[in-house]
């Protein structure tokens, strides 16, 4: 079977537990994501979901494991991985606008001066920054602001792949609406692969072609890969009417709710730890005809 585009292999992270131990955040987390997949990530706090962000950046290193990208280990950072941290992390001293070119400047070193700015003005309009505000710097910028512009800066740089831990976090419901629909129209139109961190539930089965499911931590465990059976392209409004939306909503509210406790803190035994697709299509079993069967209910 060909590997899959971003290929995460038998990954295992430890930290040291702040008692002279060791604390496993994760063991043997084996998945993938396809080419142009846009793949949402579930799990409560702490279960390890900016350390897998980190290793897939190619910022951390895990404790064992490889992560392969079109075939190449990951190791160090690069430019075709766009990175939208959960604290934002801009470059202080740069202006909203420089702190867009500068990566577009390392990307594209042959455009001209004007090419670069007019590209970084044109990513900064699309979250809704224009005018005299695109040359403040961080520090003068709202938390939803800053958010903003770390959004811009990993747009318009156009990576293969783009990581985003939690973008929407800071933003008002409408910005965080707009730039959702802003997102789902970059992604339609190129190649890029998306692995996306979120809380949001409604976001998630909005944006994703796929949600993994990650139990708590420690020992924690991608569980379920959850497949998004609502066709695109998808609408705010529209998409709570469709069938498989209840039935997937609470697949995933159940999970987060307990199974995400009651499957931690397994320990692998050294084996991969593969997620268990579910996929969902009230659909496809009322065509069947006769009764609906029940939902699956993974491990029960
Ligand atoms: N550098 C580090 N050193 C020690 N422990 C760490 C380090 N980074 C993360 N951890 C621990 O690893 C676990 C997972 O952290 P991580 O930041 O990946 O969680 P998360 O799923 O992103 O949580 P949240 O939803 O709150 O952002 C936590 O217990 C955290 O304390
Ligand atoms: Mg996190």
């Amino acid at each position: 079977m060909p590997k899959p585009f971003l290929s995460i292999e038998q990954l295992t992270q430890q930290f040291p537990d702040g008692n002279g131990g060791t604390m496993t955040v994760f063991e043997n987390a084996t998945f993938g994501i396809e080419k142009g997949e846009f793949v949402c990530i579930l799990g409560h706090s702490g279960c390890g979901k900016s350390t897998i962000m980190n290793i897939l950046a190619g910022l951390a290193e895990p404790t064992s494991g490889v992560v392969k990208m079109d075939g190449f280990e990951v190791s160090g950072p690069s430019l075709d991985r766009g990175v939208v941290f959960q604290n934002y992390s801009l470059l202080p001293w740069l202006s909203a606008l420089k702190n867009v070119t500068f990566g577009i400047k390392a990307r594209y070193p042959l455009n001209s001066k004007q090419e670069i700015t007019d590209q970084a003005l044109e990513y900064l309009a699309m979250v809704g920054l224009e005018g005299d505000v695109v040359h403040r710097k961080p520090s003068q910028l709202s938390g939803g602001m800053r958010q903003r512009v770390s959004i811009a800066r990993a747009f318009a740089n156009h990576p293969k792949l783009l990581l985003l831990d939690e973008p929407f976090g800071a933003l008002d419901a409408l910005t965080r609406g707009t730039i959702q629909d802003e997102l789902l129209k970059i992604w339609g139109q190129t190649e890029q692969t998306v692995f996306m961190i979120t809380h949001d539930i409604d976001e998630a089965i909005l944006l994703a072609d796929r949600i993994l499911l990650m139990t708590n931590g420690p020992l924690a465990r991608v569980a379920e890969s959850v497949e998004i059976t609502i066709p695109r392209p998808r609408n705010r409004t529209e998409i709570v009417d469709h069938p498989n939306y209840y039935p997937i909503r609470n697949h995933l509210v159940q999970f987060l709710g307990h199974r995400s406790k009651e499957l931690a803190g397994q320990p692998s035994n050294g084996e991969m730890q593969h997620p268990e697709t579910v996929r969902i299509d009230k659909i496809k079993t009322d065509e069947a005809g006769g009764e609906t069967p029940p939902l699956r209910s993974v491990g029960g």
